[in-house]
């Protein structure tokens, strides 16, 4: 079960149960006095953090190019076997967030990232850590579908192969075929397993990033707005999938949807201006959210 761990009480903004305008609260467009609040709360309002979680990131601060800062002590937890939604309104830093989970903001030149970020409890920005083999825990679904330039079977044999997991071809054979079933794209791709990845549709092309990314076992996958660039038909079977994949995997999905947080997700968290403002049970958060800011954004308000 999880440790409820309620909002301190010395927090100095209000709640949404002490806020009962129906429009903007005039400060919320003052970005300075906004800051100046998420600065002073020491914790996301709701139930941050877990018993024995997956991911366990406390005072996360992520800088660009040496200075711009884009997360500010983002402290939260990532539970076992749960989709966790990040949501917020553009540029408030989840993909940043993200992004550190796999260190992958270790690919982009100036960035710093200080804090602690434990995976089942090893720091995975301890200098023994290999960022390599902590990607393929770690494993990440883009935006935009990216299968390589080859065959449907080599896009997914790719990691088994970096990471030498099959002794022989059969093997291998078999990891593809299991990858591609769980990510519900083998009965499509089953004769065609040598034709390129890049000439599937955009939903099956996503479905092959994700049977690449299950391919080498991995025990969580981040997902960054993973059904933005396809159709409704193609995100609906995404969303089912992730929602089977969940009992495998731990998932945590960037997204500009809130009906598809509602839908597929157990527990939200609502990012601003980077900084982590609420954490809760999906239904908590969009039914009865603890903090003006998230209820403005669940609301329509801005964003
Ligand atoms: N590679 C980068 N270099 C410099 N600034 C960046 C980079 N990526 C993101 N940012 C900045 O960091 C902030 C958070 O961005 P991002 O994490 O992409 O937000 P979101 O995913 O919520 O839209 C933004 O101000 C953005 O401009
Ligand atoms: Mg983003």
């Amino acid at each position: 079960m999880n440790t409820v761990t309620l909002a301190n009480d010395s927090m100095t903004f209000p709640s949404s149960g002490t806020t009962t305008t129906s429009s903007v609260n005039k400060t919320d467009v003052d970005i300075h006095s906004v800051v100046e609040e998420l600065k002073r709360a020491k914790q996301a309002v709701g139930k941050p953090f877990l018993d024995n979680p997956k991911f366990k990131t406390r005072d996360v601060n992520v800088y660009y190019n040496q200075t711009k800062q884009a997360i500010f002590n983002a402290s939260l937890d990532i539970g076992r076997n749960e989709v966790i939604a990040m949501i917020g309104p553009s540029g408030c830093g989840k993909s940043t967030y993200l992004r550190c989970l796999n260190r992958m903001n270790d690919t982009i030149p100036g960035t710093k990232v200080t804090g602690d970020l434990l995976l089942d409890g090893e720091d995975i920005y301890a200098k023994d850590q290999d960022p390599v083999l902590l990607r393929a825990r770690v494993g990440m679904v883009f935006q935009k579908p990216n299968p390589f330039p080859k065959s449907i079977y080599d896009n997914v044999a790719y990691g088994p192969r970096l990471h030498g997991l099959a002794v022989n071809r059969s093997e291998l054979d078999d990891i593809v075929e299991q990858s591609l079933t769980k990510a519900g794209l083998f009965n499509e791709v089953k004769d065609r397993l040598n034709s390129p990845g890049t000439g599937l549709s955009g939903g099956q092309q996503q479905r092959l990033c994700i049977a690449r990314a299950i391919a080498v076992s991995p025990e969580v996958i981040l997902m960054d707005e993973p059904t933005s660039a396809l159709d409704p038909i193609a995100t609906a079977t995404i969303e089912e999938l992730i929602d089977e994949l969940r009992s495998s995997f731990t998932i945590c999905i960037v997204t500009h949807s809130m009906q598809q947080a509602a839908r597929i997700s157990q527990r939200t968290a609502y990012f601003h201006l980077g900084y982590v403002v609420e954490v809760n049970d999906t239904n908590t958060v969009f039914t009865n959210p603890g903090h003006r800011l998230t209820e403005n954004y669940i609301t329509g308000r801005f964003g």
